[in-house]
């Protein structure tokens, strides 16, 4: 997959309507984005993403910032920092067009720790949309999305898209973490159906859990899991696709999974972002070349999602 980057990008002003935490280190942040980023943001699609400007956000209270970022939240924060979008809402209507994002997101330094202080009526700057989501044909009719840690927004975006916009694919979702704490969602314990993600639950699509510790759902890698449903439930794989994103060695496993099961899979990828626009060369990944060898794309140009056929993933 090389398509050409979605054209209209910009920078403008969101204002914060909530930002709540969810979970110890991770929060859900919603924006209300300005007329010309509604403009810009009235087509995105799962997998793009945006970049803030964190820079004149003040840090929170000392005793709000977790104890192991104490220090490297003094950081200063002179670049933007990229986010996907877990949701997505368009409205028009005789007040004109109106889009709101939702961030999930984890507290992990300088940027993070800033985005905490982040009250209901700031502005902040936002450049976007970035990058290349996720491509679906019409012909789809099974989308199996697997997810890990922090690369859970966009797939959460991507089940609620497909349900809207391609009701009748049917969409089962795998959700990986280390443990339960470590899944970036407000979760229900204990009702009829045993452990389910309130986020997934409310869109309707089913959600399976995966844990290395075994804390919640299935106890091992997230693609294991996903191995054993493959296994089990039988599926066109001229109309499957397997859609991921999370950390480089899930995806490396994505993708072997994708190729054993004869399936095409997409895999967003991550890498350190400096501009977010193809200019600073920081985001390189490796690609198989179509004669022979290897040669380099972009990941917030050409990517970040990508076919796992092409990707030369990092031992990791
Ligand atoms: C396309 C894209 C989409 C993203 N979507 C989300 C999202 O929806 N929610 C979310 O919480 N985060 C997301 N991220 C990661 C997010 O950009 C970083 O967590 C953020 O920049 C951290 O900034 P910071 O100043 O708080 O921490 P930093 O000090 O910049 O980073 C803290 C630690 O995290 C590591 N790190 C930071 N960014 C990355 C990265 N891109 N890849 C690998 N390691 C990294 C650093 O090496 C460092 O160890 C996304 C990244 C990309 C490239
Ligand atoms: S982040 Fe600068 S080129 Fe990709």
């Amino acid at each position: 997959m090389n398509r050409p980057e979605s054209a209209k990008k910009g920078i403008f002003q969101a204002c914060v309507l909530s930002n709540q935490q969810i979970r110890q280190c991770y929060y859900r942040l919603e924006l209300q984005l300005d007329a010309k980023g509604s403009e810009l943001f009235k087509g995105v699609v799962p997998g793009q993403f945006l970049e803030l400007d964190l820079s004149g956000v003040s840090l929170p209270d000392a005793s709000a910032i977790p104890d192991h970022l104490k220090d490297s939240s003094q950081r200063p924060v002179l670049l933007r920092r990229p986010f996907s979008f877990s949701d997505v809402t368009v409205t028009q209507d005789f007040n004109g067009l109106s889009v709101k994002v939702q961030i999930l997101y984890c507290v992990l330094g300088p940027a993070s720790v800033r985005m905490m202080n982040l009250r209901r009526n700031d502005t902040v700057s936002v450049l976007g949309p970035l990058g290349n989501g996720f491509s679906i044909s019409d012909g789809l009719s099974h989308a199996i999305l697997i997810a890990g840690g922090m690369g859970s927004p966009p797939v959460l975006h991507l089940a609620a898209y497909l349900k809207e916009h391609y009701p009748k694919c049917s969409t089962v979702s795998f959700v990986g973490a280390k443990s339960c704490e470590d899944l970036p969602f407000s979760a229900l314990i204990g009702n009829l159906k045993g452990f389910v993600l309130e986020e997934f639950d409310r869109i309707s699509t089913p959600c399976h859990i995966a844990t290395d510790d075994g804390s919640a759902g299935y106890q091992g890698f997230v693609t294991d899991h996903a191995r054993g449903w493959l296994e089990k439930n039988k599926i066109d794989p001229a109309s499957t696709v397997i859609f991921a994103c999370g950390p480089e060695p899930m995806l490396a496993a994505t993708a072997l999974l994708a190729e054993d099961s004869g399936l095409t899979c997409q895999v967003s990828m991550e890498r350190m972002m400096a501009c977010g626009i193809g200019l600073c060369q920081s985001c390189a990944v490796e690609v198989k070349a179509a004669s022979a060898g290897t040669k380099y794309h972009l990941c917030c140009k050409d990517g970040p999602v990508f076919n796992s056929k092409d990707v030369v993933f990092q031992a990791g």
